[in-house]
């Protein structure tokens, strides 16, 4: 697990988007797995802009999205296919076809969820899988408890992610209790993985996913067992790791590896 803490929110926002951004330019026709949330809504401006501004291209792109609420019309304010062409979609080239999101509405959610995950499958799996992080240590709507070789399937929501989302509906009552959501083990076949966290409320859940014991009780921690994971931090949201100066080490020694510094290393030129 790489762990990347930047000085502030924005910084850590716009490293995040450049990730992205680079995985994009080195394969143009990546599958992305992307996330909804207050976290992601920057990372998706960023990318805009750099779409509008250096032509990031999208023309290629497939997406998968972790997530949606059960029984909300895609029209809905909150839905996540709602959010997602109005924070992404709408403003850049990504062909509407190549765009998944659960199905929210459907009539026989076993047939759904399965088919989710055959496209995946068809669409060559998924090369970057990008995921924010519940106070409660979720990934997507992986609540505490949730196996770790979890598939798409329909979930029940935590009363803290009911409590946590209540601010977008403007009441506990109008959350949905229901969600589809790919499963810890979707997202663990994913080849890469980007997790970013900002804010103080986040700091207890990253600590337990990045230092704690890999658990279903915080299923962010079953990231440690994936081989390529790239956690984005700002300061608040890194404030309980315990191993933070270490982690630093280890960005000086690999950008002094990717600038060719090899000396600086010890590492004898050829
Ligand atoms: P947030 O949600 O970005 O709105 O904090 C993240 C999550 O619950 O996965």
């Amino acid at each position: 697990m790489r762990v990347i803490v930047e000085p502030t929110a924005d910084a850590a926002t716009r490293r995040a988007a450049a990730f992205l951004a680079r995985q994009l330019a080195k394969k143009p026709d990546s599958v992305l797995g992307l996330a909804t949330g207050g976290t992601v809504v920057g990372i998706y401006q960023e990318l805009i802009r750099l779409h509008r501004e250096q032509g990031l291209d999208f023309s290629q792109t497939t997406s998968f999205n972790l997530d949606e609420y059960v029984g909300l019309p895609t029209t809905h304010e909150q839905s996540y296919r709602r959010f997602m062409q109005q924070h992404l979609f709408d403003h850049v080239n990504i062909p509407a076809e190549r765009t998944h999101v659960p199905d929210g509405l459907a009539t026989d959610f076993e047939t759904s969820c399965a088919r989710y995950e055959w496209e995946i499958g068809q669409a060559g799996g998924i090369d970057l899988q990008l995921l924010g992080i519940g106070r409660d240590g979720h990934i997507a709507f992986n609540e505490p408890g949730s196996s770790l070789g979890s598939r798409t399937r329909l979930k029940t929501l935590a009363r803290e992610t009911i409590r946590d989302n209540a601010r977008f509906f403007g009441s506990e009552e109008a959350v949905p209790r229901l969600a589809v959501t790919m499963g810890v083990g979707t997202i663990l076949d994913s080849r890469r993985c980007l997790l970013v966290a900002v804010g103080d409320s986040k700091a207890e859940a990253v600590a337990a996913t990045v230092e704690g014991p890999v658990t279903a009780q915080v299923t962010a921690s079953a990231l440690q067992l994936h081989r390529d994971v790239v956690v984005i931090l700002d300061e608040a949201s890194a404030a309980q790791l315990r191993r933070k100066d270490y982690y630093a080490e280890v960005e000086e020694a690999q950008t002094l590896l990717e600038s060719g510094q090899l000396a600086a290393l010890g590492i004898a030129s050829s």
